[in-house]
């Protein structure tokens, strides 16, 4: 990797490893930073790459192996199967390259564990993609909260539903909706609150079609500051991607509404207040929160700064993922004994 500093105006060379519905979105941003070039798009589905690269001016390779280890690239974006995470992200590294690895880091806390002694001081080369963070809306909250316009934050409300489920073949190495889709609830609750010191979790199982232990759950988290999230999260949302965070605090309340493509509503003799559906999806829904957290990622690779949101992020992430699955399944409080504050 060429020497990057951060008045350099080389740009930061990317590979997109995993050619499917996260890693477009990635390719695209990437495509459309002023500091990045996307260099190559590797999937073993050679066809699925090459439609990727061809309409983005990239190259494509169904080697995914020789696209972490190209000495053309200086970072990875590595958006593959969240079982491939891990190796994919040790591969890129011990290749010179930064990584931005898509969450969870991994099904089990252990294998994180393991992939952050292999890192060793290497470990800050890597960002965990909690997108979420990035989001003007949950910046803004976050800065507030920290700069006191709410008072002390007695209770966090998030309420996160997806519009259908995603296909089978990706529920099966997903790892379950605790690991899957409340870790980015998770990482928003210790981003909002800090430390989280217990969790109870309910799971259901609402739609017979989609096979997972559960769909749809809700969960408490309290944190060491003795405030208090619940998280609400659904596979299926009629109307939409349901993006909603709520703080409230002694001094008053900080809310994240829905968005949609307009903010025209129709007020007739029918009723009051009715507007288009939410934003689709992810795609749409965080396009700003993708770019910023790309442009996060280029600016650390180009000035040599460490990574964040860190993989230490993302193990604490997914420490309250596995809590969540033992509460769920045992019907019981689980407490915790968190170290690691962001
Ligand atoms: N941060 C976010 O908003 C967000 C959104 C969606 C998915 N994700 C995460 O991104 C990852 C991918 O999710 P997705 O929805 O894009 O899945 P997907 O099934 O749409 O795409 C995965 C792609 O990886 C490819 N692949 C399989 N084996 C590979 C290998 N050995 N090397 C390279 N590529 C390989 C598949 O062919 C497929 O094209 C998951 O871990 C998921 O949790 C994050």
């Amino acid at each position: 990797m060429p020497e990057l500093t951060a008045d350099s105006s080389t740009s930061v060379r990317i590979a997109v490893v995993g050619a499917g519905r996260i890693g477009a979105v990635h390719a695209r941003t990437i495509r459309d930073h002023p500091r990045a070039a996307l260099v190559l798009i590797a999937d073993p589905d050679a066809a699925a790459a090459a439609r990727l690269a061809d309409t983005l001016g990239a190259d494509s390779t169904d080697d995914a192996d020789a696209a972490l280890t190209s000495d053309a690239i200086d970072a990875v974006v590595v958006a593959s199967p969240t079982p491939l995470h891990v190796p994919h992200t040790l591969t890129a590294v011990g290749a010179g390259s930064s990584v931005l690895m898509e969450k969870p880091v991994a099904l089990e806390v252990a294998a994180v564990d393991a992939c952050i002694e292999a890192l060793g001081d290497r470990a800050d080369q890597v960002m965990v993609g909690f997108n979420r963070r990035f989001d003007p809306s949950v910046a803004e909250v976050r800065a507030r909260v920290r700069a006191g316009d709410i008072g002390t934050v007695e209770q966090v409300t998030i309420i996160s539903r997806d519009p259908a489920p995603p296909p089978p073949g990706y529920l099966q190495v997903s790892g379950g909706i605790f690991k899957d889709m409340t870790i980015h609830d998770f990482d928003m609750a210790r981003h909002l609150l800090g430390d989280v010191v217990s969790v109870h979790a309910f799971g259901q199982h609402l739609d017979q079609e989609v096979d997972d232990l559960y769909d749809a759950a809700t969960l408490t988290l309290t944190s060491s500051t003795g405030a208090v999230a619940v998280i609400v999260n659904s596979r299926h949302s009629v109307a939409g991607y349901d993006q909603r965070i709520e703080v409230f605090g002694s001094a008053g309340t900080l809310e994240v509404g829905n968005q949609r493509s307009t903010s025209v509503r129709l007020h007739d003799a029918g009723g009051t207040e009715q507007a288009g559906p939410f934003l689709p999806f992810f795609l749409e829904r965080y396009q700003r929160a993708y770019a910023a957290e790309l442009d996060a990622f280029v600016e650390a690779v180009r000035t040599g700064t460490p990574q964040s949101p860190s993989i230490a992020d993302g193990r604490e992430a997914l420490v309250l993922a596995e809590a969540a699955a033992e509460s769920a399944r045992t019907g019981t409080t689980i407490t915790l004994n968190q170290e690691v504050a962001s």
